[in-house]
């Protein structure tokens, strides 16, 4: 018997969700035409479902028990909307147990929890939709998947969260502080619940992790990607930083080498007529080198109700025909055969080499600026510019100086020592730069 109306079943009734409902009725016809039969949110399930939302839920049965969605054997997907970690992870696993397919946004999960999910989704023949999860209503994760299969991947250069850009594109377009603008984005609403999330890059972290494990077919431990957020950004780096024609961004890195990857997340100097420097704002963007396609850049907004919607629904069209064809799953979920996927080899970050950044806050004294670069010469650290500004007081003046490519190694070791001269006031300030065209 062919069916009339694919039904999804809703955890979680907050702002994707209602984004989710509204997009369902609003683009109905056309849903239908490109599935050919009706996609429906049957039931909602929600710890609040008293409280108004911005849309119609006629026709929709509304619950506080998500059993009722696991035991409704007319529900064929569980749409999880939830976030966070343990809660949301039982009602995946759960799901799992009853044989609905899932379709999720939690990128949290998915980093922390993902290979667990994933292979309980395997072994019960379940579909898994993500592509919520990085990047918004940006296609990546098909991208990686489906689009780029033909390709290694050499590079990806991310801007993943739309928090720490918006930040960094008032510190840097308007001169103000970090502070004043983490308010801003909060009353915004792209900020998560726990803003350090942001800030300190653990969001970034998560979207990377999944990103890396589509591109390479691997399983990644999240806390083994190097990871600096922006909290401690000065205005006055954005300002030198604008002086030697950059601006910053805090960049997703990921670089295949031979049989191991570079993967790394921190505050970049980027060249300011480059590609990724021109993505202000909340927005996200994903500059991805396969190749065989090139240079690719994805743009647009990572976050939000609609356009986190728009990922949402096209997951759920997919699994959708999937289900009318009578299949399971037409592409792996790491875009792998299951029995090639194994553990991600990450190059140390020590062994790093990029163009470094330092702000030294040294005493303006003879023979201070030859002692430093000295030290960094011992290290093999080669310079390419300095900067030493107008000595205001008695105190320590910035000594900019910037490096060609070094290893990360031999710049921690120079930094230490420099860190403990008796001139040097500070600690010293450091920001790796991106200007060897791969953000190009
Ligand atoms: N807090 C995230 C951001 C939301 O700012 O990008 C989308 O994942």
């Amino acid at each position: 018997m062919s069916r009339k109306t694919i039904n999804v079943g809703l955890i979680g009734f907050g702002t994707v969700g209602t984004g989710v409902v509204q997009l369902l009725k609003q683009n109905e016809d056309l849903v239908r035409k490109r599935l050919g039969v009706r996609l429906a949110v049957k039931t909602i399930a929600d710890i609040d479902i008293i409280t108004p939302r911005s849309i119609s839920t006629e026709g929709i049965e509304l619950t506080d028990d998500v059993n009722d969605i696991f035991n409704d054997p007319s529900i064929d997907i569980v749409l999880e909307l939830v976030g966070g970690l343990g809660v949301a992870k039982n009602i995946l696993m759960d799901a799992i147990a009853h044989g609905k397919h899932v379709v999720t946004a939690n990128k949290a999960l998915l980093a922390v929890d993902g290979n667990e999910i994933f292979e309980a989704a395997d072994r019960e023949h379940i579909n898994i939709g993500f592509e919520a999860s990085v990047g918004g209503a940006v296609p990546v994760i098909k991208a990686l998947r489906e689009s780029l299969a033909g390709n290694n991947i050499k590079s990806i250069f991310g801007i993943m969260n739309g928090t720490c850009n918006y930040i960094l594109t008032r510190m840097t377009d308007e001169r103000l502080p970090f502070e004043t603008v983490l308010k801003e984005a909060q009353i915004l609403g792209f900020a998560e619940a726990d803003p350090a999330y942001d800030v300190d890059a653990i969001d970034t972290a998560h979207k990377l992790a999944i990103s890396l494990a589509l591109s390479y077919g691997k399983r990644v431990n999240l806390d083994d990607i190097y990871r600096e957020g922006i909290a401690d950004l000065k205005q006055q780096d954005v300002e030198f930083a604008r002086q030697l024609g950059y601006k910053i961004k805090l960049l997703a890195i990921a670089i295949q080498h031979k049989d191991m990857v570079e993967a790394r997340i921190h505050p970049t100097m980027i060249p300011t007529d480059s590609l990724l420097s021109s993505v202000n704002g909340n927005n996200n963007a994903f500059h991805i080198v396969g190749d065989a396609s090139g240079t690719l850049l994805f743009y647009g907004q990572g976050a939000g109700m609609m356009p986190t919607a728009s990922a949402v629904v096209s997951d759920l069209i997919e699994i959708g025909r999937d289900i009318q064809k009578k299949i399971w799953r037409r592409v792996p979920i790491r875009g792998f055969k299951k029995d090639r996927i194994d553990d991600i080899r990450l190059l140390p970050m020590e062994e790093v080499r990029t163009n470094y950044y330092f702000r030294f806050s040294a005493v303006d004294r003879p023979g201070v600026l030859s002692v430093i670069s000295g030290i960094l010469s011992n290290y093999n650290i080669s310079l390419a510019s300095v900067i030493q500004t107008e000595r205001k007081d008695q105190g320590a003046v910035p000594v900019v100086m910037t490096t060609h490519e070094s290893r990360e190694k031999d710049v921690r070791l120079a930094l230490a020592e420099i860190n403990g001269l008796d001139v040097v006031l500070d600690d010293t300030v450091l920001i790796r730069i991106e200007d060897k065209g791969s953000t190009t």
